[in-house]
């Protein structure tokens, strides 16, 4: 052993695939029957591979269906012997005889090819199945008659194999090794000394075979040949070698060919019989010992073996043989379906992965030869995966397309193999592959904008509203919640107006809304999803509030007053249909609730004054007469439209005069006015009183002057000084008119025919809104772009006021 030379050849390739995984090969020799745990090689140094890498790749032997002699010792990097190898057990006589399998490494996934070629060792010495053979020769027997001996056999190959035969003693026979055909030896002794039965009846020959090993093994065989008396005639094969071909499927008992010789010798001598010297083969294939018929008696598979050679002796019953050569060739037949084994395989893969990602790796048999071994993989259709040959026999799957998770979550892929053999055999898997989700999808609003009303004086909290977004994502990545965008309405944040539940999308109404403060206003709501990182989108709702019938309308003219007395003045002159005057009101509300009507609620003359019922304006009926008083009190109800309706009411006050003097004389005695009347009493009786109190002190003091100067006369009857009545300059010309004095003011104010006036109405009956305007307090002006009831030379109206 110790002679044997161990040469290790390490023959290394790698080349890169454009699929993006390594693949080497790495080849190895070793003898045969190496102990357990003797190295192999160091495959890790060998392919340029790092032990950790081994590690964390988890790294493995493939070897498919076959035992596993070779094991990875992952620490160290290298091969080991796992279980003793015997070439001939493994190889038969197959040369080379190799280890074919795979190194298989994830993530990333890659495999080379580690071939393991075992050379042989002389181990085996040739053997003979039998230790003796028999042949009964006649003495007649020519010389160069030739007879078959069984072949050694030696289960080593090459030189280790069957060598040579030597044959002793060489007194009459000599031996013979043809080369034939496909270099099989067949040993024959040749009869180089006629036989003499009277001389020597039985002659004993030792063959020994001899092998090329070292130190060489030999096997030897007793041959013992008993000489008969004459047999002139050898039989003779009709052919020098029969050809026959089998579907390796035939039956058994089909008939093959048949071997036939003839013998020119007559009765026993010339009576042939057939046998199968290779006894090897008797397993599988028998003769006819009569008419040389050769059956199938066994299976034939020609995956295991393609060619048979069989030995068949045809002898005479006198003791001569001839050797008839049959060739039985056997062909194949697709009866192996190819068999797909799954390397390695992911069953789960992120939708974001790039094409060309490797699913998984297979490797596929199929044992037959030629085009019934040819393999072609295809996969079911419509799925986003394609399958490529990397190299013989191996198969993987790779992505050829983007995946989406959410238009499919998994898929099915069926891989079928078929050969090109004729039917064609197939076979086929399913794996399924289930594709997990990456955060690719924000949330969506069910609509592009919303639209949300309110009715105003709402209660805070009331929800007004929800907003839906949805997210095709699974789970984390498709939680939508929901955000109010900061954003201000009128300065204010919107957050004080409106709050959004997170989880649901309700809107909320924070506050009480006043249409007469706010009408709408717009704000925008984001949904994000809880991926990492989120996804989100915006959406703008707007929200309009809806007004209620809350602000009675209010009336602009005329002014009430509680401390004076407005009058209109209406000519005595003025016919029917002559505008007195028009009452101006405004309601806050819009629409409805603003479309004020206006009606007589009272009148001192219900026959002489009408008021319009959409534009307050006060007009007469029929011609004023003499006959009319001068006062005429009207009482005007301004209604609004809405459920329930507001009004507010309003006295006029006209008078029916064609002079001022007039107006006059006849207001200041405004005596049904209690209040005024109350106060002229009061001052009378106070005047009245005044009066009489000095009147009666006067007397008084008048009288205490007479009795002292009617005393003094008495006592100084000459005195002459005169008496002067005294009386308080301040009262005098007050007792004179016994009226108190009146004070008044007269002006006049256009308030609708003049354009310096601030003060501009639309017409009673349009359904203008009126809004108030800051920069013009306690003003109304018109927004329309109307043509304005001042410029219509028809409709002045002259306004007279009075005050007192
Ligand atoms: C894959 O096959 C399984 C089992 O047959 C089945 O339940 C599933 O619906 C299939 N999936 C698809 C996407 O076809």
């Amino acid at each position: 052993m110790s002679g044997r030379t161990m040469r290790r050849q390490v023959l290394l390739c790698i080349w890169v695939f454009s699929l993006g995984w390594a693949h080497g090969q790495v080849s190895y020799s070793i003898p045969e029957e190496m102990a357990t745990g003797s190295l192999v090689g160091n495959i890790a140094q060998d392919l340029g591979l790092d032990v950790k890498r081994l590690k964390s790749g988890k790294a493995r032997v493939y070897t498919g269906d076959s035992a596993e002699h070779i094991e990875l010792n992952k620490e160290r990097g290298v091969l080991l012997i796992k279980d003793r190898i015997d070439r001939e057990a493994l190889c038969g006589e197959t040369t080379p005889c190799a280890l074919h399998f795979q190194m298989i490494l994830e993530h990333p996934m890659e495999f080379y090819t580690v071939v393991v070629e075992i050379g042989d060792v002389n181990d085996n010495p040739p053997t003979f199945e039998r230790s003796e053979m028999r042949y009964e020769i006649s003495e007649s027997a020519l010389v160069g008659a030739r007879f078959v001996l069984e072949n050694a056999i030696d289960e080593d190959a090459g030189v280790n194999g069957l060598h040579s035969y030597t044959l002793k003693p060489t007194d009459n026979f000599s031996l013979k090794t043809p080369v034939r055909g496909g270099g099989n030896k067949n040993v024959e002794m040749v009869l180089h000394k006629s036989l003499d039965r009277e001389k020597e009846d039985r002659v004993v020959l030792t063959l020994v075979a001899m092998d090329g090993g070292e130190p060489q093994l030999s096997g030897t065989m007793q041959i013992v040949v008993t000489v008969l008396d004459a047999n002139d005639n050898a039989p003779v094969c009709s052919q020098p070698e029969y050809r026959a071909t089998v579907p390796e499927d035939a039956p058994i008992g089909t008939v093959l060919t048949r071997v036939s010789a003839t013998d020119a010798d007559e009765g026993v001598n010339g009576n042939i019989m057939y046998t199968i010297t290779k006894l090897g083969q008797t397993g599988v294939f028998n003769i006819n010992r009569e008419d040389g018929a050769i059956t199938l008696q066994g299976s034939l598979d020609y995956e295991k073996r393609k060619h048979y050679e069989i030995n068949v002796q045809a002898s005479d019953q006198g003791g001569l043989s001839e050797a008839c050569k049959v060739i039985v060739e056997v062909l194949d037949v697709n009866d192996n379906k190819p068999s797909i084994n799954i390397m390695s395989s992911s069953n789960r893969i992120s939708e974001d992965v790039k094409p060309g990602t490797v699913v998984t790796m297979m490797n596929i048999q199929d044992p037959d030869s030629n085009e019934s071994g040819r393999v072609l993989c295809i996969l079911n259709e419509h799925i986003p995966f394609s399958i490529t040959k990397t190299s013989n026999n191996f198969f993987s799957v790779v992505t050829d397309s983007d995946l989406d998770r959410e238009r499919a979550s998994e898929y099915n892929i069926s891989i079928t193999c078929c050969d090109e053999g004729v039917p064609s055999l197939s076979s086929s898997v399913t794996l399924t592959l289930h594709i997990s989700d990456v955060n690719d999808n924000a949330p969506v609003f069910e609509r592009s904008s919303y639209e949300a009303y309110i009715v105003e004086n709402n209660t805070p909290g009331l929800s007004i509203f929800t907003v839906k977004a949805t997210d095709a994502d699974w789970n984390q990545n498709a939680r939508v919640s929901y955000i109010l965008e900061d954003s201000s309405v009128n300065g204010v944040p919107v957050s004080s107006y409106l709050s959004v539940s997170a989880d649901s999308g309700v809107i909320h109404a924070v506050r009480s809304f006043d249409y007469e403060h706010i009408k709408d206003f717009h704000l925008c709501v984001k949904a994000q999803d809880g991926g990492s990182p989120p996804l989100s989108s915006n959406v703008t709702v707007k929200i309009t509030i809806q007004d209620q019938n809350d602000n009675a309308p209010q009336v602009l003219y005329p002014v009430q007053t509680s401390s004076s007395v407005v009058a209109e003045m209406v000519p005595r002159s003025a016919d029917a249909g002559y505008l007195v005057t028009k009452v101006v009101a405004v309601d806050v509300d819009s629409g409805q609730n603003a479309w004020l009507s206006y009606k007589l609620q009272k009148a001192t003359d219900r026959a002489l004054f009408e008021v319009g019922l959409q534009n307050g304006e006060i007009r007469t009926i029929r011609q004023v007469t003499d006959k009319d008083a001068v006062k005429q009190r009207l009482t005007v109800v301004v209604e609004d439209n809405g459920q329930p309706s507001r009004s507010a009411t309003v006295n006029v006050n006209v008078a029916v005069a064609d002079s001022f003097p007039e107006v006059l004389s006849e207001f200041t005695d405004f005596t049904h006015d209690k209040e005024y009347n109350d106060n002229l009493t009061f001052y009378l009786v106070l005047a009245l009183a005044v009066v009489s109190f000095l009147f009666i002190t006067c007397l008084v003091v008048i009288m205490s002057v007479k009795i002292y100067r009617w005393r003094q006369s008495r006592i100084l009857y000459h005195s002459s000084l005169p008496v002067i009545p005294y009386y308080p300059p301040r009262y005098s010309d007050t007792l004179g008119t016994g009226t108190l004095q009146h004070v008044y003011n007269y002006e006049v104010c256009r308030t609708t025919d003049s354009r310096k006036s601030d003060c501009k109405f639309g017409r009673a009956g349009s359904q203008n809104v009126l809004i108030m305007d800051p920069s013009c307090t306690g003003t109304m002006q018109r927004i329309q772009n109307e043509k304005n009831i001042l410029d219509e030379p028809d409709s002045p109206v002259e306004v007279r006021a009075l005050l007192f």
